[in-house]
């Protein structure tokens, strides 16, 4: 090795010693006759003294060195003096004081300061991505991931899973979004599938007795992008036999604790997660994804102000629409202005307006322009109702029940994130359950799964499915974490004739089935176990424990909103020829595509 001990590592108790290190210069400091550098490498900085009176020659070499050259020293280790220790970094009390400098590489002027923690745009950080990498905060990320992913694959090892591959070159698998394709050179005109998630390779497994797989898994959505999708991402995608839908929560509830212990920065907010029916999820907080940090819950008030004079909402309830609210703390003296920056969002939800009431913080007063609408002992209901105390600023939304969830579990989240309620450096999980089998309302006279075809629907349900298929409810279950998706999964339908029922009432034809998925159905009626699982996903789960707002900051190599990689230039054109041999012609005008 180039070197005999890492950045990171020298101590007190090492003064005395000889040492080689090797490392990129992070920070130098020319005092004249004496150079400074921190010298970095993934364990740490250590700084290191090249005096012209020790050494003239390391000292000529010293004076060259810019910023991220990679430098060899050796030299020995000693006790920084007095008052000079360093208490922020974990080499802090000693340096080392060098005999020998080797340039082992120079470097160009980076872009942008790899030492310091700066807003650098994103597109310059993304196309020099191997420069931000170096930096403390994506070597930090890329490590909780590391440790994350370690920690999984020991813990299931230990449970008696076994790690199996599924092929990337697949073929559809309905997970909702479109596919990406590759082209066959042997098979001109057919296409393989870039997996969406390995869900048919996974219960097929199951068919073949593997009985416990898992997977670090690679999916590819083409989907619209968002701080929280990129269209490649990582899940863990388990898949058990023989099993209820309480092994499978336990299991990853176990998985979950154990693996924040070990590499989250950010703690649990508690170890028993809430289980929430996706109704109570709705009900409560207008999202099946809520962010249960914070209160500020949704609270009915039809009953209330139904019988009010205020004629839009006393015509919504009596059309059976709901009237809910919000209590939000310390806003009660809102400006117009702030006003309308909420009914601003209110309205990019959907709502035709932005009903409020404010109640004094001194003289109590109830002020807002539906309030001169409601009786006293309306008021003094919804108060309590609300639990609204001086200060308070109380949201409205009545429409279809739609809108009302979008229009309040937004402000709900706005309003939590002005309040710095979402600042809480906690993980807070919980489980969503009881979800309808089908999405609200039908698609071209058929029903669209709620999470894919082959979750299962709760046993005492199956009946439904021929009188009230909107009526059933599903095995799936959700994993929630501060307000996003952590992972999917379900109890899967088992049999065929199930199967095939689910698929008509979906919309496929027999023809349809047998075409996209005649293999799975196939399968099915060779002794399918019971089996169920669940997929969380990776990249979501690494950014909350790093504490990050967005999963590119804890993908090495991730790619923009616009789907590019700015690095490699990616997606690019390729050579007439290779598309010759892929039986291709293009059909993009100048315009783009036709
Ligand atoms: P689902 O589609 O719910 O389920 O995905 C599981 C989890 O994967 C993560 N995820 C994503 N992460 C980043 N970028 C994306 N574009 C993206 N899409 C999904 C989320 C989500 O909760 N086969 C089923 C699992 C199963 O039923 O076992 C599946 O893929 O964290």
């Amino acid at each position: 090795m180039l070197k005999t001990h890492s950045c990171g590592e020298l101590r007190r108790e090492d003064v005395g010693q000889q040492v080689t290190l090797a490392g990129w210069v992070n920070r130098r400091r020319d005092m004249g006759g004496v150079v400074f550098i921190d010298l970095r490498d993934r364990d740490g900085k250590t700084q290191v003294v090249v005096n012209s009176g020790r050494s003239q020659e390391a000292f000529n070499v010293a004076e060259q060195v810019r910023g991220e050259y990679v430098l060899q020293v050796r030299g020995g280790v000693h006790a920084r003096p007095e008052g000079m220790q360093n208490p922020d970094l974990a080499t802090g009390e000693i340096e080392v004081l060098v005999d020998e400098v080797v340039i082992l590489n120079p470097s160009k002027t980076p872009p942008f300061l790899i030492d310091r923690d700066e807003n650098v745009d994103e597109p310059i950080r993304l196309k020099y991505r191997y420069l931000d990498l170096r930096r403390e905060r994506l070597q930090r990320n890329i490590t909780v991931r590391h440790k994350a992913i370690k920690f999984i694959r020991e813990f299931l090892n230990e449970r008696d899973f076994i790690d199996i591959e599924t092929p990337i070159l697949f073929k559809s698998t309905p997970e909702g979004a479109r596919d990406y394709l590759v082209p066959s050179r042997v098979h001109p005109g057919k296409f393989y599938a870039l997996p969406q998630s390995p869900q048919q390779l996974k219960q097929l497994l199951m068919i073949a007795g593997f009985e416990r797989y898992y997977q670090i898994a690679r999916c590819f959505r083409d989907e619209d992008l968002r701080a929280d999708r990129q269209p490649e991402f990582t899940q863990l995608d388990l898949e058990v036999s023989f099993v209820e839908r309480n092994d499978i929560l336990e299991l990853i509830e176990a998985l979950m604790i154990g693996m924040v212990k070990e590499a989250s920065l950010v703690p649990l907010a508690y170890e028993d997660f809430p289980r929430l029916s996706y109704a109570e999820a709705v009900d409560r907080y207008g999202t099946d994804r809520p962010d249960i940090r914070f209160g500020l819950e949704l609270i009915d008030v039809a009953d209330i102000v139904g019988k009010s004079a205020f004629r839009i909402f006393a015509e919504n309830v009596a059309a059976g629409k709901p009237v809910k609210a919000i209590c939000v703390p310390n806003c009660g003296s809102y400006s117009r202005k702030q006003l309308g920056e909420l009914e601003d969002i209110a309205k990019e939800q959907g709502a035709r307006g932005l009903a409020w009431m404010a109640i004094h913080p001194e003289s109590e007063q109830i002020r807002g322009p539906i309030v001169k609408f409601f009786s006293v002992e309306q008021l003094i209901a919804l108060t309590e109702r609300l639990e609204a105390s001086p200060g308070d600023l109380v949201l409205f939304a009545s429409d279809e029940k739609q809108v009302v969830n979008d229009v309040l579990s937004t402000l709900r989240v706005e309003m939590a994130s002005r309040l710095g309620l979402m600042d809480k450096r906690e993980l807070a999980f919980l489980w969503v359950v009881d979800f309808p089998l089908f999405e609200e309302g039908l698609e071209d006279g058929h029903y669209a799964p709620s999470h894919h075809m082959f979750t299962a629907p709760k046993r005492e349900h199956i009946p439904l499915l021929d009188t009230d298929p909107g009526a059933v409810l599903s095995e799936q279950y959700d994993l929630v974490c501060n307000g996003y998706e952590v992972a999917g999964g379900s109890i899967r339908i088992h049999e065929r004739p199930l199967q095939r029922k689910i698929m008509q009432l979906i919309g496929f034809s027999i023809e349809d089935a047998q075409d996209q998925f005649g293999h799975l159905l196939e399968a099915f009626e060779y002794g399918a176990p019971p089996h169920g699982g669940i997929a969380p996903g990776i990249d979501r789960l690494v950014a909350l424990m790093a504490g990050e707002p967005n999963i590119r900051e804890v993908m090495a190599f991730p790619k923009t909103a616009q789907a590019t990689d700015l690095m490699s230039d990616s997606p690019s054109e390729v050579a007439t020829r290779q598309l010759k041999e892929l039986h291709i012609a293009l059909a993009v005008s100048e315009m783009g595509a036709t």
